[in-house]
């Protein structure tokens, strides 16, 4: 089997992993990680998000032999010590936390997402192709919809999330 190398959280893990194995199971299964969560295992929840090279990624869909070296700040690898990272702060501010589940993958996705908006990427909903991103509740549910919940509990993340941008 292949050996391979990850920054996870800040620390380097290495392992031999199956060439079928995906970077989720190997999270969860061989380095020990798992606030990375298996919802669907098909690309459906978001329930795997993590932060891989600096952006938003379903770890259930990606193999893990294709991402040897990759730098992965998980939801639990995100705080400061105890100091919470902005995000996770505004989702205890904001009362936007969910079950331990989905919320892990809702965290990684806001931050990755506003990343996003801040390189100036369009979503489906954006008026402007071309200009800045109006972050608009819209965009915020627009870029946030690859993270389900079978709850509906949703209400107050957009909150969460327009504060931390702030
Ligand atoms: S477990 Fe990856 S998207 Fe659901
Ligand atoms: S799946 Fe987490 S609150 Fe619904």
């Amino acid at each position: 089997m292949p050996r391979i190398t990850m920054t996870i959280d800040g620390e380097e893990v290495g392992g031999e992993v199956d060439n079928r194995t995906t970077i989720l199971d190997a999270l969860r299964e061989r380095f020990g990680v798992t606030s990375p969560k298996k919802g669907c295992d098909h690309g459906q929840c978001g329930a795997c998000t993590v932060l891989l090279d600096g952006r938003r990624h379903l770890t259930c869909l990606s193999l893990a032999v294709a991402h040897d070296g990759a730098v992965i700040t998980t939801a639990s690898g995100l705080a400061e010590g105890d100091e919470l990272h902005p995000m996770q702060q505004s989702f205890v501010d904001h009362d936007g936390l969910q079950c331990g589940y989905c919320t892990p993958g809702q965290v990684c996705s806001a931050i990755g997402m506003l990343a996003e908006v801040a390189e100036g990427h369009p979503s489906h909903v954006s008026a402007d192709l071309d200009g800045d991103v109006d972050l608009t509740d819209d965009e915020i549910r627009e870029r946030m919809s690859g993270n389900l919940c079978r709850c509906g509990a949703y209400v107050n993340i957009v909150t969460a999330i327009r504060e931390a941008s702030r």
